[in-house]
């Protein structure tokens, strides 16, 4: 493939994936985003092996890696559950970030580039900081992957002096980097790079092992904007202006994300990074304790929902982490439509976080092919609580928290939450009284209107339909 050809095609694939990002702002677009971003992505990986700068003799070696990785992340996309799915995102930003630690590493001993000047130190730049970005990203990663599948507690990790010693170990990055660009040799180099990706790793854990459990929404589109940074530096390095592009294009909407995300939390970015909020999540509310709310937690069963919803004129359904557990999404919708036959004006009240990962929700319902009129934003909703019937929380708990309002010390305090208390009656369906993600028990089970129906999401689902078309 002729050179011109190749930017023709590169130029074809950036629009490509502009499209695809502005499919994915909306869900009715969204699986058309997905294809211009397929296609975009084809033409991308077509123009840079056919392209003129691999040699022929390389491309077996390429098709080979790529039958290799294909095969992974096709048994990966087969057989990850949904609920996994946010541990597979940050498991793949952190291959990201291993790749352009690799490609640093690569470019600097690769001797057939030969620069000198200005030239030479802005390459040894591009080296230095893309091997920073890129470690920072793996290592964070895989303690994301860590915090979302359980293996590493949501406690936020404080040690004493933490503002110093990253303050340190920057200095330190700094000062390496100076010895760095001033090595003679690959072999005086090799010290302070590795000096500086020992650092970037250790930041890396550090900054993510700091973040408590309530705020790892945030990281999740923090680390994706990361690797979007880390994929544009390997373009640097590479001087493959397709993946500079691509990777401003995934570092600027990750960014933008987070801060939606921190909006929809109610915090402040620097004070998430800085860490220290939010704890352990998933342990049961101890009896007794001082925080304990007051109230009595009243059971409900299945029929008696089944008939309070009948009665109703308007429920507000809130979907959280539980209902992907439970896989009840398509439960939720057959009770949907049974309820919209005789009449009933049913919503979906959604939160920014709610669920494991942005839009999880908003992806189960579109799977089970829930009207998107119906599914509404928080915000949109949030104000007509106390003109609904019945408010039925499926596996959330986290964000129908009345603690984040009436409680300043709790950590989730001040993260807007959906006010389902407010309705005539809120039934909240879960398995037990554990706590949610953030760790911290909530009021709302012991609310004089509430009810719990306790027991998995799919099966009490089930059993209501039953009831409501019985
Ligand atoms: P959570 O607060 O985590 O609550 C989920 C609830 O679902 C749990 O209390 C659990 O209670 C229940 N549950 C689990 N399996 C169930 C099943 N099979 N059937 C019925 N219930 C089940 O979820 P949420 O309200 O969606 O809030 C999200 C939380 O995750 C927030 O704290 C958010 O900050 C955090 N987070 C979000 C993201 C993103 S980007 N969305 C990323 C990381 C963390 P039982 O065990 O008693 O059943």
């Amino acid at each position: 493939m002729s050179a011109s050809l190749a930017t023709v095609s590169y130029i074809g694939a950036t629009i490509l994936f502009i499209l695809s990002l502005g499919g994915l702002s909306n869900p009715e677009t969204s699986r058309r985003g997905n294809l211009y971003g397929m296609i975009g992505m084809t033409i991308a990986v077509l123009a840079t092996v056919f392209g003129p700068r691999v040699a022929a003799a390389g491309i077996p070696w390429i098709i080979g890696a790529m039958v290799v990785g294909g095969s992974v992340g096709l048994y990966a996309a087969r057989t990850v559950k949904m609920t996994q799915m946010p541990e597979l995102v940050a498991l793949m930003h952190s291959l990201v970030g291993l790749a352009a630690c690799l490609v640093g590493f690569a470019s600097y001993i690769d001797t057939s580039l030969v620069l000198t000047g200005a030239e030479k130190s802005i390459h040894e730049i591009e080296i230095y900081v893309g091997i920073l970005i890129g470690a920072v990203t793996f290592s964070g990663s895989l303690i994301a992957f860590g915090k979302l599948n359980g293996k590493i507690g949501g406690k936020p990790l404080l040690l004493p002096a933490r503002h110093w010693l990253n303050l340190a170990g920057l200095l330190v990055v700094i000062w390496f980097g100076r010895e760095f660009l001033n090595a003679h040799a690959i072999s005086d180099g090799m010290l302070p790079l590795m000096v500086m990706t020992a650092i970037a790793l250790l930041f890396g854990i550090h900054m993510v092992m700091a973040i408590g459990g309530a705020d790892m929404p945030v990281v999740v589109s923090m680390l994706n904007s990361y690797s979007g940074w880390a994929a544009a530096a390997t373009g640097f390095m590479l001087s493959n202006d397709l993946l500079i592009v691509v990777g401003a294009l995934v570092g600027s909407s990750g960014a933008i994300l987070s801060y939606i995300m921190c909006r929809a939390m109610n915090r402040n970015f620097i004070s998430v990074i800085a860490g220290g909020f939010g704890t352990g999540g998933g342990a049961p509310a101890k009896k007794g304790d001082a925080a304990q709310p007051a109230g009595e937690v009243v059971p409900i069963s299945s029929t008696e929902t089944a008939e309070l919803l009948k009665d109703a004129k308007n429920v507000i359904i809130v979907p959280g982490y539980g209902m992907a557990v439970a896989q009840a999404q398509h439960t939720v919708y057959e009770i949907t439509k049974c309820l919209r036959e005789k009449g009933v004006n049913i919503r979906f009240g959604i939160h920014p976080v709610a669920g494991r990962m942005p839009g999880h929700m908003n992806v189960l319902l579109a799977e089970a092919k829930v009207p998107y009129d119906i599914v509404m934003e928080m915000d949109e909703l949030n104000d007509d609580f106390p003109q609904t019937d019945v408010a039925i929380v499926i596996g959330a708990n986290d964000i129908v928290n009345p603690a984040a309002q009436d409680d300043p010390t709790s950590p989730i305090a001040g993260m807007p939450v959906l006010e389902v208390w407010k309705a005539k009656t809120s039934i909240v369906m879960k398995r037990s009284m554990a706590s949610g993600y953030a760790g911290v028990d909530n009021p709302l089970f012991y609310k004089e209107n509430n009810r719990m129906l306790f027991g998995d999401a799919k099966k009490m689902l089930d059993e209501v339909l039953v009831a409501l078309k019985a």
